[in-house]
Formats: structure tokens, C-alpha cells, sequence
């Protein structure tokens, strides 16, 4: 491995002291806290440094056009926020590496053919109100604004009240299809969180499809009682019926051929040592290439849970809080991407399917969307581990300058 990237990219390297995990290491970044809004305000100085005109849409994403905007538009982007610990990657490469790449072409006197824009989607993780994706959904209708609106984070504050309380209306959170018909073509650039390049030996690869993926929570009731003086054979523990279920749930997924199972979230009611929990609430992540089976899974999953809540003396109730669909994206653009990047390079240009979940993958439902992957050698990704060199960095930065110098 050469240098790392987030040491080396310029715009990397003046965010990596933003939202600093000090718990996990890595980043927290969550939708509107401290530190997404000092990277939602640095956004703005970078992009209005490059001269582009920076507008926050009715659902929270930011867009930075270059020159007006308007129908057909070219657009490019990420997002800012983190998963809780998440690597400097995910997320701010797709967005610097757009600012680099638009410099790039204005230093060598590019003047764009259609709008240009590049946009930061908000809240694409879902770590702060659990439905991934959040900002694209809402622009593009695939969550209601009444729902969206309800959802309420870990300590019970609503989307609702966290929009208002940073100026963003919540009258007009929802479907924006204005914006969204007028975007002709959307590229996201993204750290790749896999070894896929890494085992072909290239730095840059398009996307190919997105394992359909959800996130279900499953809350188990019981009786909260005294750690000491109820006897073993007296007790209702939603902790007992919930850990036989998670211990249950990688046997269940590699029954599944590629689908991926995750309980990566806990939490215990009241969480006292010397408390029998009178709840515990896990989340379920689940995913496969075909959705039937990401739904036949968390069919079976949920059946187990209502067996352990049975053996248990509990109750439990499972709620799906996020879906996406499997997505294949479109030949056309991917093919016009090659074209590009064959032409440069002469070599084809990689493709590959990822397990992660993108905006670029709610968008390709309504507009033309491709992904460009760049190299992580580590493959490890939602961690701090996450890493990309400098130098395939530079080839992203690269590859990008040249699909926005050509598409536009
Ligand atoms: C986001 O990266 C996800 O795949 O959950
Ligand atoms: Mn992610
Ligand atoms: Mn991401």
C-alpha cells in the first residue's frame, strides 16, 4: 500500500478531523449533528470556492452547479454522513473527488454542454433514523414525508424536529420530481467495499448490480425483574430469546446461496447489570441477489424469533424499517463510461456487483445512473480499516475528470 488517500487528497485531508470517533476510532457522522453540519458548511465553502451556486433542496441534499441548472442535467455526487466508526472513504471520496475533478476541468478552460451539478445526498446511511438512502427516497417518492417525517432517532427526536431545527422546512420534505426528471444522467464515484479490484489488479471498476437489502427491527418483551431474586425457572428474559435468535441467524443466511444476514445493533431495556431486561430490540440488515430470498430469510428469521419469544415466556413483534429492491443498472450509461475510459487507458474497464446499498441505486430506478468504484486493499469497509492509496485515488479523480469531460 502507498500513502493513504484521506492523508493525501486535498479535500480529505482538511475534513479528516470532522466527526472523529473517539470510542470506535473512524468517524461518526450522523445525519445533522455537529459534525455533518461542518461538513455540510464545508461543502459549501469548496464548492462556492469553485464558483458554483450551492442550494439545499426541500429534503435536505445539497447541490453545487456548475453554471445554471437546468433539464438534462449531469450530475455527480455522494454523501457526507457515516455509519457510527465508518472509514474516511465512504461517502466523502465520491464527494471530493467530484470537486477535484470539476477544479481539474476549469483549469484546462472546460465549459460543461448541459447543467452540471454535484449533489451530497443526506442521510444515506441511516444511522441516525434507520431508513437508508433517506434523501433520495423522499426525492424521488420511495418514502412517504408523512413517514419519514415520525421517524425519530435514538434518543427519541424526530426527523421532523431535527429538519426544523436546522432551517429545513418540514412542510416541504417529499417528492421533488422536478429535480429529479431534470437529471439526465447521475454518476456516483465510490470507495469500493469489497476485494473486487483488488483481485482483478485494476484501480477502477463500474458497477454492475446492488444486492436487494433491508433492515428489520425485532423487539422482544418480557419481565423486567431483579437479577438476584428471581430464580432461573421464573424468568421471562427478552435478552435470553433474543440472543438465541441472533446465535441462529448465520445458519439461516448460508442456507441462501450469497444472501448476508447482520444483527450489528442491540439494545436492552433498562440495560442494568443487575436487571433482567424487561425489552431488548435488535436490528436486522439482510440481503441477496434476488429478493425473494432476502424476503424467504427474514421469513424464517422471524419465525425463529417467535419460537424463541415462545420458549422464552416473551412476546415479540418484528418491523420491516427500510427496503430496497436488487439493482441492475442500466447499459447505457455504463456502456458510455467505457467508451470513455477504454479510450484513455485502452484497457476494458472492470465491472463489478457490490452487497452495499447507494443513492445511485434509488436513482436508477427514475434516471440513468452508473457507479465507478475505486481499489480498497484492505476490503474492509463500515470500519476504519476502510483505505484507499493516494494513487488510486488520483485514478478515480482521474477517471471521473474524464466522464464528466466527455458526458458533459
Ligand atoms: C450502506 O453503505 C449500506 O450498504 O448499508
Ligand atoms: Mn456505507
Ligand atoms: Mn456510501
Amino acid at each position: 500500500m502507498t500513502d493513504s488517500g484521506a492523508t493525501v487528497l486535498p479535500g480529505l485531508a482538511e475534513i479528516a478531523e470532522v466527526g472523529r470517533d473517539r470510542v470506535r476510532g473512524g468517524y461518526t457522522r450522523h445525519l445533522l449533528d455537529h459534525a455533518e453540519r461542518t461538513l455540510r458548511d464545508w461543502f459549501v465553502e469548496r464548492a462556492t470556492r469553485l464558483g458554483l451556486d450551492v442550494e439545499v433542496d426541500r429534503n435536505g441534499n445539497s447541490w453545487a452547479w456548475w453554471g445554471a441548472p437546468g433539464p438534462d442535467a449531469f450530475v455527480t455526487g455522494s454523501h457526507l454522513d457515516s455509519v457510527p466508526g465508518g472509514g474516511a472513504f465512504d461517502g466523502p471520496l465520491g464527494v471530493v473527488s467530484a470537486l477535484d475533478a470539476v477544479a481539474r476541468l476549469q483549469a484546462e478552460g472546460h465549459r460543461p454542454s448541459r447543467p452540471t451539478a454535484i449533489a451530497v445526498f443526506a442521510e444515506e446511511e441511516g444511522s441516525r433514523f434507520g431508513v437508508a438512502c433517506l434523501g433520495s427516497r423522499l426525492l424521488s417518492g420511495a418514502v412517504s414525508p408523512e413517514r419519514a417525517l415520525a421517524l425519530t432517532d435514538a434518543d427519541g427526536t424526530s426527523l421532523e424536529a431535527v429538519l426544523a431545527s436546522a432551517g429545513i422546512d418540514p412542510s416541504g420534505v417529499g417528492p421533488d420530481p422536478d429535480r429529479l426528471s431534470g437529471i439526465g444522467t447521475f454518476v456516483e464515484l465510490h470507495v469500493e467495499q469489497g476485494r473486487g479490484l483488488v483481485d482483478l489488479g485494476a484501480p477502477v471498476a463500474m458497477a454492475s448490480s446492488i444486492l436487494g437489502h433491508g433492515r428489520w427491527r425485532f423487539r422482544f418483551t418480557g419481565q423486567g425483574n431483579h437479577a438476584g431474586a428471581t430464580l432461573m425457572t421464573d424468568r421471562r428474559d427478552p435478552m435470553v430469546a433474543a440472543a438465541a435468535v441472533i446465535a441462529g441467524v448465520p445458519a439461516l443466511a448460508r442456507q441462501h446461496g450469497d444472501a448476508r444476514a447482520t444483527v450489528g445493533r442491540l439494545r436492552s431495556v433498562p440495560g442494568g447489570t443487575n436487571v433482567i431486561a424487561s425489552a431488548v430490540e435488535f436490528w436486522l440488515d439482510a440481503r441477496a441477489g434476488d429478493d425473494t430470498v432476502t424476503q424467504a430469510l427474514v421469513a424464517e428469521i422471524a419465525a425463529a424469533a417467535r419460537a424463541a419469544a415462545t420458549a422464552n415466556g416473551c412476546e415479540v413483534s418484528v418491523t420491516e424499517e427500510s427496503w430496497s429492491a436488487r439493482v441492475d443498472f442500466p447499459d447505457g450509461p455504463r456502456t458510455a463510461i467505457d467508451r470513455v475510459l477504454v479510450g484513455a487507458g485502452g484497457r476494458p474497464v472492470p465491472v463489478l456487483p457490490t452487497g452495499a446499498g447507494h443513492d445511485a441505486g434509488v436513482l436508477s430506478a427514475h434516471v440513468p445512473a452508473a457507479m465507478l468504484f475505486v481499489r480498497n486493499p484492505t476490503g474492509v469497509s463500515h470500519a476504519p480499516e476502510e483505505w484507499s492509496d493516494a494513487d488510486d485515488c488520483a485514478a478515480g479523480v482521474d477517471a471521473l475528470t474524464r466522464v464528466i469531460r466527455e458526458l458533459t
